[in-house]
């Protein structure tokens, strides 16, 4: 498989986006698939700051649920992650993967320079003193803070709707100086995210989705290739790293 898509100078700088979908082969739920968890679950019931207010216990069994599912040994990264992790160990120019998805199959492939925009289902956070630390239980209204001791105040380090990404300045700068944009398993439906291949369109970035079908914004993509993130991203960067050969 190859893709109709320019060559690149060495040192060319490459923005990825990752969604939901190139964790669906590892076993992971999508969120607007059939099936997917907002088929399952009223978002406003489990992930706005309103929600946690309103009934932290619910929150609480919404994201333990997921950690637990994470957290098993059958899920594992898979070919999509595997190759994104070596184009960034081998192409000459800079790789971003800025990431909606809170799980930590990116990093278990070996990908490094990322950005969890939505937060970390593996990290939580203590509305007292800030304090964010790696996390694999289950957690609940009675857990205490290990820093500041509170109880009952501790959340998934998560970023719900209504809140504000995180990493949105290097990502917006980072954006601003691609040469090469690529999206892979993203519906395209939630912004700030579905709006960055404008901004890459806009740094003159040569821009590519490649998702199981169209997005909602496939129409502003200069290339859209459709299939398993499995198939379509290793050949990808099989051909990126074919054509930078010295
Ligand atoms: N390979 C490639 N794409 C796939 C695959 C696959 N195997 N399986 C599903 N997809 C695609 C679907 O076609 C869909 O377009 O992945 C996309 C997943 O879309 P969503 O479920 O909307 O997930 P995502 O785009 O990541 O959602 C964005 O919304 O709810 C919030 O915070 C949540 O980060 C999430 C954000």
């Amino acid at each position: 498989m190859s893709f109709p898509i320019p060559r690149f100078a060495p040192g060319a700088r490459i923005v990825i986006l990752t969604g939901a979908g190139i964790s669906k082969e590892s076993g992971l739920d999508t969120f607007r698939d059939a099936g997917g968890v907002w088929t399952r679950f009223r978002l406003e019931d489990v992930a706005t700051p309103e929600a946690f207010r309103r009934n932290p216990r619910l929150v609480h069994d919404f994201y333990n649920a997921r950690r637990r599912t994470l957290v098993d040994p059958a899920v594992r990264p898979n070919a999509a992650h595997a190759a994104l992790a070596r184009l960034e160990r081998e192409w000459r120019g800079d790789v971003l993967i800025v990431t909606q998805n809170v799980d930590d199959l990116h990093e278990r492939a070996g990908s490094r320079r990322m950005i969890h925009m939505h937060g970390e289902l593996m990290k939580i956070r203590c509305e007292g003193c800030g304090d964010v630390v790696h996390w694999t239980d289950d957690l609940g209204v009675d857990s205490a803070c290990a820093r500041c001791g509170a109880v009952g105040g501790l959340r998934p380090h998560v970023v719900w709707f209504g809140e504000m990404p995180f990493g949105m300045e290097t990502i917006l700068d980072a954006l601003a100086r691609a040469d090469l944009f690529v999206s892979i398993g993203t519906s395209g439906s939630v912004y700030p995210a579905a709006g960055f291949v404008h901004a890459a369109l806009d740094a003159g970035a040569f821009t590519l989705e490649l998702n199981k079908e169209r997005s909602e914004v496939a129409d502003l993509f200069d290339v859209v290739e459709t299939g398993p993130a499995t198939e379509l991203v290793p050949a990808l960067v099989g051909q990126l790293l074919d054509q930078d050969l010295p």
